[in-house]
């Protein structure tokens, strides 16, 4: 075990992710949280980091803010003798798949609602990785100085669309331009309206009190209301948070559970940001330490390659600065300076063989054949393809049939993502070559003479993933459930993780 000082250090820390569906106030939230925190001194200093999501193709604007979003991946302050880190995580739905695996790298979650349009596509898309992964989570419904929906009804909604219950630990005082503040239910004020008695009585019939355990174990998502933009409610929530959030949570290795308090290190690799400097191609690796403390400048082992490395000068975000540390704790994020050792999912540990889990790969919703259109740099545009799948940018299936390459992603914006970044940062040309496909799923029996049958009759379909695994590539919804209905001993999982 660590030291008790290392331990207190520890149990201060609270690494949550803030996700909503773009528009929703998440920025703004954010930006607000930052300003309790002293972090920053001035409101708008966080909006550079936004993709600017009217912009659906705009790549040059999204390779513009790239630079900037790393100060913002990760950004770390103290609040009333806690250690706070905001995991950021991008809006834009094409790079959803990043967000998904922020989720792995955090210990509980703020969902950001607009009180105005209620629960929206890409806020239960994000909830249902959460549910998945049983990530305690807490609702702030915002904007409610905007006319928006009946309190009462997006609270109903929020159940329904999020599945999961809630109960209100705030209320607000008015809505739209009536609304002037929120109370704490357990702390009422002595004057109370008409309609506020009724909404207290409906309240106190309907909803359960704040169970903590009921919340740890993300059944319950206690529900905050107000306006991140006029900052009323912030502050109840971020002290609801420090009080309630999870310190950091044991993780799950294949081999064991790791638990913080461990005084040996480990850490897993989340994430991936590319050529900060154009001219040197330099990548930040982030590893989120799940046990004991890391120091700068000491041997670790890189379990993947079975090499002990150590780093001379790894860095975590306080406020929007990257500095150099010399330790970090359980539950923090450090930023390795990385030139093509890491991957997504690598692990770090003292010495110990771990593997950590749960960094699934989702079934890709878009696929595209990808050629090589420089016959002379057919060797840089491989090791393009293979960095940038590495950084998790989107996956790459090989087909078994004729051999071609193909790229999966979640999102057109991918494909000019990688387009350009192989131009620019391996001076590669490609070519994209459209592919009719509707999914990609990993299949797996105990039924070895089936999965053989099964990949002989579909070999046209037949592709093989990074780790060499088989997939099977399903051109329809209709072909697929073909398949599950004919091969009833195959399982056809749409992520990676199983
Ligand atoms: P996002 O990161 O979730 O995409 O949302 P962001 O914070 O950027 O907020 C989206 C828009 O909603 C912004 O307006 C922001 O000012 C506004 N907003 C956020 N919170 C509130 C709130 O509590 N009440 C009201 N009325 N508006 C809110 P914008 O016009 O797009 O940008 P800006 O010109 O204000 O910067």
């Amino acid at each position: 075990m660590l030291p008790s000082s290392d331990q207190n250090e520890i149990l201060k820390r609270r690494t949550f992710a803030i996700i909503s569906h773009p528009d929703a106030g998440k920025t703004t939230l954010t930006e607000k949280l930052l300003l309790y925190g002293g972090a920053i001194h001035v409101a708008g200093a966080v909006k550079s980091n936004k993709i600017r999501k009217t912009a659906t193709s705009d790549w040059m604007e999204i390779e513009k803010q790239r630079g900037i979003s790393v100060a913002t991946s990760v950004m770390g302050f103290d609040y009333a003798g806690h250690h706070i880190n905001i995991l950021d995580t991008p809006g834009h739905q094409d790079f959803a798949e990043d967000t998904f695996r922020t989720l792995t790298a955090v210990d509980s979650a703020i969902v950001v609602i607009d009180s105005a349009k209620g629960v929206e596509t890409q806020t239960r898309r994000l909830m249902e990785v959460c549910r998945m992964r049983k990530t305690p989570v807490m609702v702030f419904m915002n904007k409610m100085d905007r006319e928006g929906k009946d309190p009462f009804d997006l609270m109903d909604e929020a159940e329904k669309e999020l599945g999961i219950h809630c109960t209100p630990v705030t209320w607000a005082n008015g809505q739209g331009l009536k609304f002037e503040s929120v109370f704490a239910l357990d702390n009422r004020p002595a004057e109370l309206s008409e309609k506020l008695q009724e909404d207290l009585e409906m309240i106190d019939g309907v909803y359960p009190e704040f169970d903590k355990e009921a919340y740890l174990r993300g059944d319950l998502a206690p529900v905050f209301f107000g306006s991140a933009y006029k900052t009323i409610g912030v502050q109840e929530l971020l002290d609801f948070l420090v009080e309630n959030a999870p310190s950091p949570l044991p993780v799950t290795a294949e081999e064991r559970i790791v638990e913080p308090m461990e005084d040996k290190f480990t850490a897993f690799c989340f994430k991936i940001h590319a050529n900060m400097d154009p001219n040197h191609r330099s990548c930040i690796a982030f590893f989120k330490i799940c046990s004991g403390k890391f120091l700068r400048n000491t041997y670790y082992y890189h379990v993947r390659k079975d090499q002990q490395m150590r780093f001379a000068a790894p860095t975590c975000f306080m406020a929007q600065k990257k500095e150099t540390v010399d330790e970090a704790f359980a539950g923090d994020v450090v930023g390795l300076p990385d030139t093509g050792n890491f991957k997504i999912g690598d692990t770090l540990t003292a010495g110990e063989k771990l593997h950590f889990k749960g960094l699934p790969s989702f079934s890709p919703e878009m696929f595209k054949y990808i050629d090589n259109a420089d016959p002379m740099r057919q060797k840089q545009l491989e090791k393009g393809i293979n960095q940038l799948m590495d950084e998790g940018v989107a996956q790459l299936f090989v087909s078994q049939l004729n051999g071609r390459k193909i790229i999966g992603t979640v999102g057109q914006l991918q494909f000019e993502v990688i387009q350009y970044r192989l131009e620019h940062e391996y001076q590669a040309k490609c070519r994209w070559q459209p592919l009719q496909m509707y999914k990609a799923c990993w299949i797996e029996s105990d039924d070895d003479a089936e999965l053989d049958t099964f990949k002989k009759r579909k070999a046209q379909y037949m592709a093989t993933d990074k780790e060499g695994r088989d997939v099977f590539m399903a051109d329809s919804a209709y072909v697929l459930s073909m398949a599950q209905q004919d091969y009833k001993h195959i399982t056809f999982h749409f992520t990676s993780e199983f």
